[in-house]
C-alpha cells in the first residue's frame, strides 16, 4: 500500500468520503532543495524548526490544523477504523498532513524492542533484546545502536515516527510491561532511554518517550488513579522521563492511561503543562495513548496536542469548541505548532520515506550484540561457566522449548518472528496481541554448534522423572526457564508458572551441576537457588539470542550484564505484597486499551506510599536483603576497586579499577551517594557510573562526573530542586550492595 497507491485511489476516496476529507494527505516527494521557493520559505533549512513550523502555521486553515491533532484510526483493529485508515501503512496510528503545504503524513508504528506488526503487513523486523535487557548493559552506546537499528527499520517498512522509548520506572516489578522499560532507577533508565532516543531520531522518525506518567502497573491501567506526591513523582518517574528528554531531545511524548491523583494522564495539567512544558520546557507534541483522551476542552487547555488513534474528542468537537469560543485559537495554534516543530526538527519534512529492505544481516549482528551484553550472569559456584569445551563431555538441556527457540514479550511491544511462532505447527502465526511468541532461535541448536564434541541431548522437562533421569546421566544440565509478560496484565507472582521451579527442583537433586537460563521479563523468585550451581538471566533475547547465550554460557564471550531492577527474595518484601485487584464493576475494562468515550468514573486506585524508595532504595531503607540487588552482576573475570578520590567542587569522583583475572571483560563501576541528613533519606542513590573494558591484568582510572540534579532533593514549598548543603558520602563499587570505595563530596 502506501504513497503511490493512494495517489491511483484519490478521487474515488476523495468522492464517497468528501465530507471527511479536508486534507488530502498525500505526501510530497523529493528533496527539500528541489521544494524551496519564495511561496515555501519554510523549506529553507538553515531556520530553526520553530520559524519554520510558524512560516508553515501562518499559510493553514483552521481544518487543517486540527487535522494534525489527531489520528485516522487503527490498522488491524476493526472497532477502530476511519475511511483514512487504509492509508496508515499498517501502522498503529496516522495523523494526516497537509500536502498543498508540503507537510507529510505521520505515519506511526508501535517499535519498543522491534517495530510491531511486520508479520500482518507481509514485512520483517528485527527483535531486539528486551528493553529491560539493553538497559542491563549500561551501555550507551549500545542503546544509541538500538535506536539507529529501529529508526532505520521504521523508515525502510514506510514509517516516520515510533511509538517506542517506554521509560516507565518499575515500581512495581509485577507490571506485564516491565521487559519494555528500562528498570528502576530514574538515572539508568533516563539516560539508556534518552541515548536510545537520540539515535532512532537521527534516522529521520519522530522519536516518542511513553507512557507518561505513572503508567507503573497494568491492573486497571485505563481506570487507576495513582496517588503519589509531587515530591515522589518528581524525584522517580518524571526525573526518569526528565534524564530521557534532556538527553534524547524525543520530539513527542506519550501520555498514559492512568489518572494521576485524579486527572487523567492525558488531561493532567500539572504532569502536562507545568511540568513537561513548563519546569522542562518540552517543545514537541503531546499524543494520547491509543484511546486514551476523555475530553475535549479540558484535556486540551492541560497541554494534550493530538488525540490518537481516532477524533472522537479532538477532530469535529475541537472544531465545535474553537467555533463557540470554548477553546481559544492560541491553544489550536500551539498544538499544531508542536506536531509541526518537531515534524521540522526530526527531519521528516526534509527527509521523505523511500520504502527500502530492511537490512537483516546488520540488524541481527546489531541484536547479538547487544544481547551479549544484556546478560546477567548471577550465579556461577565453582566456576561451572563458562563451559569448557575439552571438559564437559555431555549435557542435558531441559524444558523452555529450547529445541525450537525462546520467549519473547507480548503486546504491543511484540515482534513478529520470521517463520512463525516456534513452538505452532507452520503457518501458525500470532493472531492475538496476547499470544505467548516464540522465536525460532533454539539454544539447543546454538550450543550444539558451538560444542561439537559434547553429547547434548534435550528433554521437554514436562515429565520430571525423565528429566531427571537425563540430567543424571549428563555431566552439566540446563534447564531453560520462561515466564511470560504482556501488556493489558500484571503478573499474579514472581514466581515462575507451569511447575518450572518443581522442574528445576526435581532436576538439580539429580545433578547438583545444574545451569539456570531464565527468559523473563521481570524479576523471578528462585526457591531452588541454593541448589543449582549456575543461573544466567538472558531477558527476551531477541532474534540471535540463541547464538548471543551460546556465546555467553561458553566464555567466546565474558559476561558483563548488571541487574537493571532488584530481584526480591518474595512478593512479601514488596511496597505492596499484592496488586489490588479490581472492583466488581470495574471487572472487564481495566486492563485492554478499550477506554471509549463512554467510560463511567472508577473509584480503583493505587497509593505509591513508598514514594521516592523504588527499588533498591525501599530494600536499603527497609532493611530488606534482596535475591539480587540493584546493579548486580558476575563476570568470569574479577576487578578490584581501589584509590577514589573526590573534587567537591567539580563534583567528580574518581578511582581505579583493576582487571585481577586472567580474562578480557568489560566492568560497569557504579557510583552511590547517601545525601546530608537534612535530606531525611536512608537510603542511597545512583549518581553515575562508567563501563570500562579491561584486558587482563588491566587497570584504568574511572572518573565520574556527578550532576548536580542528582544529589538533589525536590522541595514542594518552593516548588523546585535544592542541592542541600554539607557533606555528601560517596560509595563506588561493582554494585548497589558492594560499594568498597568511600569518600565524601563537601556542598558549602
Ligand atoms: C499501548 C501503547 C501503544 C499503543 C498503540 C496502547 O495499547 O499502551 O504503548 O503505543 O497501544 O499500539
Amino acid at each position: 500500500m502506501g504513497i503511490r497507491r493512494f495517489r491511483t485511489c484519490l478521487p474515488l476516496v476523495a468522492g464517497l468520503m468528501g465530507m471527511l476529507m479536508p486534507v488530502i494527505p498525500v505526501m510530497a516527494q523529493g528533496g527539500s532543495d528541489e521544494r524551496a521557493s519564495a511561496d515555501r520559505p519554510w523549506m529553507n533549512t538553515s531556520l530553526s524548526p520553530d520559524e519554520r513550523a510558524d512560516l508553515v502555521l501562518k499559510q493553514m486553515t483552521l481544518d487543517e490544523k486540527i487535522g494534525l491533532l489527531h489520528g485516522t484510526g487503527m490498522a488491524h483493529t476493526p472497532n477502530w477504523q476511519t475511511p483514512l485508515t487504509y492509508l496508515s501503512n499498517g501502522g498503529a496510528g496516522m495523523t494526516v498532513g497537509v500536502e498543498r503545504l508540503g507537510i507529510p503524513n505521520i505515519y506511526m508504528s508501535d517499535a519498543a524492542y522491534g517495530v510491531r506488526s511486520s508479520g500482518e503487513n507481509g514485512r520483517y523486523s528485527t527483535a531486539l533484546p528486551s528493553n529491560l535487557g539493553a538497559a542491563s548493559s549500561w551501555n550507551t552506546e549500545a542503546a544509541c545502536e538500538y535506536g539507529a537499528l529501529i529508526g532505520r527499520e521504521l523508515r525502510a517498512q514506510g514509517y516516520n515516527m515510533t511509538l517506542g522509548g517506554g521509560v516507565n520506572l518499575t515500581r512495581e516489578p509485577r507490571n506485564g510491561r516491565t521487559f519494555e522499560y528500562m528498570g528502576e532507577d530514574p538515572l539508568l533508565a533516563g539516560t539508556m532511554v534518552g541515548n536510545l532516543m537520540k539515535c532512532e531520531q537521527a534516522e529521520h522518525v519522530i522519536g516518542d518517550i511513553k507512557h507518561y506518567a505513572i503508567n507503573d502497573q497494568e491492573t486497571g491501567r485505563n481506570i487507576v488513579n495513582a496517588v503519589i506526591s509531587k515530591k515522589a513523582m518528581q524525584e522517580t518517574d518524571l526525573l526518569a522521563f526528565h534524564i530521557g528528554i534532556n538527553i534524547g531531545n524525543p520530539a513527542a511524548v506519550m501520555c498514559s492511561y492512568n489518572r494521576i491523583n485524579g486527572d487523567y494522564a492525558c488531561e493532567n495539567k500539572y504532569t502536562l503543562t507545568d511540568v513537561l512544558k513548563g519546569e522542562w520546557g518540552f517543545k514537541g507534541f503531546v499524543l494520547s495513548d491509543w484511546g486514551g483522551t476523555h475530553s475535549t476542552e479540558k484535556a486540551s487547555a492541560a497541554g494534550l496536542d493530538n488525540e490518537q488513534p481516532m477524533d472522537h474528542y479532538f477532530g469535529p468537537k475541537l472544531k465545535a469548541a474553537v467555533d463557540a469560543g470554548r477553546v481559544p485559537m492560541s491553544e489550536i495554534d500551539d498544538h499544531a505548532h508542536r506536531v509541526l516543530r518537531s515534524m521540522f526538527l526530526s527531519g521528516l519534512v526534509d527527509y521523505p520515506i523511500e520504502k527500502s529492505v530492511v537490512d537483516v544481516e546488520r540488524g541481527l549482528d546489531t541484536a547479538q550484540h547487544i544481547e551479549e551484553q544484556s546478560i546477567v550472569l548471577l550465579k556461577n559456584d565453582k566456576g561451572i561457566l563458562p563451559l569448557n569445551a575439552s571438559r564437559v563431555k555431555s549435557i542435558a538441556i531441559i524444558g523452555g522449548h529450547a529445541d525450537v527457540g525462546m520467549i519473547s514479550g507480548g503486546g504491543s511491544a511484540q515482534v513478529d518472528p520470521p517463520g512463525g511462532n516456534a513452538i505452532m505447527p507452520p503457518g501458525q502465526g500470532a493472531t492475538h496481541w496476547q499470544e505467548h511468541i516464540w522465536f525460532p532461535t533454539s539454544p539447543l541448536k546454538a550450543l550444539k554448534a558451538a560444542l561439537p564434541g559434547a553429547k547434548i541431548e534435550f528433554n521437554a522437562g514436562t515429565d520430571l522423572s525423565s528429566a531427571a533421569a537425563l540430567a543424571k546421566s549428563s555431566d552439566i544440565a540446563i534447564v531453560f526457564a520462561s515466564q511470560w509478560l504482556s501488556e493489558g496484565m500484571d503478573l499474579p507472582s514472581l514466581s515462575l508458572p507451569d511447575n518450572q521451579n518443581a522442574l528445576i527442583d526435581a532436576v538439580a537433586k539429580a545433578n547438583p551441576r545444574t545451569i539456570v537460563v531464565l527468559e523473563t521479563g521481570t524479576a523471578v523468585t528462585m526457591p531452588w537457588l541454593g541448589d543449582v550451581a549456575g543461573v544466567v538471566e538472558a531477558w527476551y533475547a531477541g532474534s540471535r539470542g540463541h547464538i548471543a547465550l551460546a556465546n555467553v554460557l561458553t566464555g567466546e564471550v565474558n559476561a558483563t550484564g548488571k541487574l537493571a531492577m532488584t530481584f526480591p527474595k518474595s512478593e512479601q518484601d514488596l511496597p505492596r505484597p499484592v496488586i489490588a485487584p479490581l472492583t466488581k464493576e470495574d471487572e472487564g475494562q481495566g486492563n485492554g486499551a478499550v477506554n471509549g468515550p463512554d467510560h463511567v468514573a472508577s473509584k480503583y486506585s493505587v497509593s505509591y506510599d513508598e514514594g521516592v524508595k523504588v527499588g533498591y532504595k525501599w530494600y536499603e531503607a527497609e532493611h530488606k536483603q534482596p535475591l539480587f540487588p540493584f546493579g548486580f552482576g558476575l563476570s568470569y573475570t574479577t576487578y578490584s576497586y581501589s584509590d577514589l578520590k573526590t573534587d567537591s567542587g567539580q563534583k567528580i569522583v574518581s578511582f581505579t579499577v583493576k582487571n585481577t583475572g586472567k580474562r578480557a571483560g568489560a566492568e560497569v563501576a557504579e557510583v552511590y551517594a547517601q545525601l546530608p541528613e537534612a535530606a531525611g533519606e536512608n537510603f542511597q542513590r545512583l549518581v553515575g557510573w562508567q563501563r570500562v573494558d579491561l584486558g587482563p591484568g588491566e587497570s584504568k582510572t574511572v572518573s565520574v562526573t556527578v550532576d548536580p540534579q542528582m544529589l538533589s532533593v525536590f522541595d514542594e514549598q518552593s516548588n523546585g530542586w535544592q542541592l542541600l548543603k554539607g557533606q555528601y558520602r560517596i560509595l563506588a563499587g561493582p554494585s548497589s550492595a558492594e560499594t568498597p570505595l568511600k569518600g565524601t563530596i563537601e556542598i558549602k
